[in-house]
């Protein structure tokens, strides 16, 4: 008796930043796009709630009750007056610290999974406000697709994409902690005004379109320069993937991972290619978008 559910990546294609609030988030107009590198939550009943989790950089990844997956777990517990008295077993392809909302896809595909295996049949609503409690991003992971997030990110409103954009990402040689870049982005804001964030209206209608070179012209991401300053190397990532041939090149969400925009899997291929062997990243991977969000692939066997 057991539920896996598969949960995607996303890049973030717009990452408008607002000045910090009183309660340290920043207001954002997050125009987020989920990309076809997933990672799997298997849940199964056991004696107390346990995390365990395999891939390449599973070793990073926390196995104790600060783990998103374990709080998604216990979140719907409560709610439902329960023990989260189970198994959460993650095989991890999203990179981990790379800010491609790897930890929310756990956090996201835990609380579905858990939904499954209880039978809690909690409303959608119910679940996007426990994931909007977890992190800012989590609610993304759950719906997919591609969505505007306001506020801390949190609140969505589905896009309309009009065709699928090929993408490589570079993957770096450490993690970036995400509060540290936002940290950073206040520190080069200093003194200056902040406008409000806001979507850029040229870049919805890209994604709509589904133009990569429209797409290419409008991407942008104002933490940036703050992951840049804290990872100068990231730099010649960047410019590596941009000598390739790369349409756009962009940090995603808060960094490290490095994102190219290819016109067409060939030469998202080749752009692939000269990044492997440029010595100036991890690992590359390949993915397209919109990917679906949180799916729930087995059901319980009862
Ligand atoms: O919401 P989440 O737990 O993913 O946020 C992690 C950290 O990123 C926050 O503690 C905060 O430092 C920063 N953050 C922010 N503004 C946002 C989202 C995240 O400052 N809108």
């Amino acid at each position: 008796m057991s539920v896996t559910v598969r949960v995607p990546a996303k890049v973030n294609v717009q990452l408008a930043v607002g000045a910090a609030r009183p309660d340290g988030f920043h207001d954002l107009a997050n125009v987020f796009l989920a990309v076809g590198l997933y990672d799997e939550v298997t849940v199964t009943p056991a004696d107390e709630l346990r995390v365990t989790c395999e891939g390449p950089d599973a070793g990073q990844v926390p196995l104790d009750r600060t783990n998103l997956a374990a709080r998604a777990a216990v979140a719907l517990a409560e709610r439902y007056g329960r023990t989260p008295d189970v198994h959460l077993h993650i095989a991890k392809d999203i990179p981990v610290a790379g800010g491609m909302a790897g930890g929310s896809a756990d956090g996201a595909g835990a609380l579905l999974a858990c939904d499954a295996l209880w039978g809690t049949r909690a409303s959608r609503d119910e679940l996007l406000d426990i994931c909007a409690e977890l992190g800012s991003d989590v609610p993304f992971s759950l719906v997919g697709g591609a969505a505007l997030g306001t506020g801390r990110g949190e609140k969505l409103t589905a896009l309309e994409v009009g065709g699928t954009f090929h993408w490589v990402f570079a993957m770096a040689e450490r993690g970036l902690s995400t509060p540290a870049v936002f940290r950073e982005f206040d520190r080069l804001a200093e003194g200056r005004d902040i406008p409000e964030p806001v979507a850029s209206e040229e870049l919805l209608d890209a994604l709509a379109k589904g133009d990569p070179d429209a797409l290419a012209a409008t991407v942008s991401n104002d933490l940036q320069p703050a992951a840049l300053s804290l990872f100068p190397e990231l730099a010649d990532t960047l410019a590596a993937g941009r000598a390739a041939g790369a349409l756009a090149t962009l940090v995603s969400g808060s960094g490290p991972t490095t994102a190219f925009l290819a016109r067409d899997p060939s030469s998202a291929a080749k752009v692939a290619e000269a990044l492997r062997t440029s010595g100036t990243c991890r690992s590359v991977r390949t993915a397209s978008g919109p990917a679906p969000g949180a799916t729930v692939l087995g059901r319980p066997s009862r």
